[in-house]
């Protein structure tokens, strides 16, 4: 089992929600935590949270050059976790363009891809790698068909990285329905409505926590035994 004391953690989505929440626990628990995305503003205000060693960087992770920038500031790293999301490919099939669907792709399967890969001269060879996908990958999910083409690109990219990395441990945590800022756009009808109807189906009765996801997201990173897993975090959505 993985110490987490004195580890360097980058958490690329760890301004918000589940990437957030995971930094939390993790700095809490002895790791130096650096979390990135694209808002300073979000960054700083994120900051305050977390208790223990942090710090930030601005980084896009759609842009290859905007990583090699994050990866030369940041150095060598012990773990890599992946918490970005694009939920654009969200709604009814016959409304989501093939334009719409390739650009929800590359804010997520891209970056997802486009990180591992500037992340590996300076990760740590028997560090990990922890992805987040979603359930619309796992089970079907009505007006999903985009995140699920989204997330089962990185669930099925978990795999095969984790044989070809290896000794890197590189797992995917699957969450389902989980109550972050990722729906406060909506408005509060349009969030009970969808939030009601996904959660008649859920077998625990309510929304996840990310602090939930980010206890799966610890054992994942400190499990050393723990390489190629899929772990989902769903109520039993599935
Ligand atoms: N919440 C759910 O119900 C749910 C369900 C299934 C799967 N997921 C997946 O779980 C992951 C985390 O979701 P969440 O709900 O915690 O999201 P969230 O609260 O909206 O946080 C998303 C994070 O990603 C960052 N980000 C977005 N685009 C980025 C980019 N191009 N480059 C760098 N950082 C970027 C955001 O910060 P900036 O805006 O500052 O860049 C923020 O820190 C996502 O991959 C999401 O698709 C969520």
């Amino acid at each position: 089992m993985e110490n987490l004391k004195n580890q360097r953690i980058l958490i690329i989505g760890g301004s918000s929600g589940m990437g957030l929440a995971c930094a939390r626990r993790l700095a809490s628990k002895g790791a130096h935590v650096i979390i990135a995305s694209r808002s300073q503003a979000s960054l700083d205000a994120a900051l305050t949270t977390v208790p223990g060693s942090a710090s930030a960087h601005v980084v896009d992770f759609s842009s290859e050059s905007s990583l090699e920038a994050l990866f030369s500031a940041v150095g060598r790293i012990d773990h890599l976790v992946l918490a970005a999301s694009s939920s654009a490919a969200w709604g009814p099939f016959r409304d989501v363009s093939g334009a719409v669907l390739l650009k929800a792709f590359e804010q997520k399967a891209l970056g997802y891809w486009q990180s591992i890969r500037a992340a590996l001269p300076h990760l740590r060879k028997d560090g990990s790698v922890t992805l987040l996908s979603g359930t619309a990958s796992r089970t079907a999910l009505m007006h999903t068909a985009g995140l699920a083409a989204i997330n089962g690109a990185i669930t099925q990219m978990g795999q095969t990285l984790a044989m070809e990395l290896a000794p890197l441990r590189v797992n995917v945590v699957s969450p389902g329905l989980i109550d972050t800022p990722a729906y406060d756009h909506l408005s509060r009808e349009a969030k009970t409505a969808l939030f009601d109807g996904m959660i008649k189906d859920l077998h625990v009765g309510r929304a996840g926590t990310s602090e939930e996801v980010a206890q799966a997201m610890e054992f994942v990173i400190t499990n050393d035994f723990t390489t190629g897993a899929l772990i989902d975090i769903d109520g039993g959505s599935r």
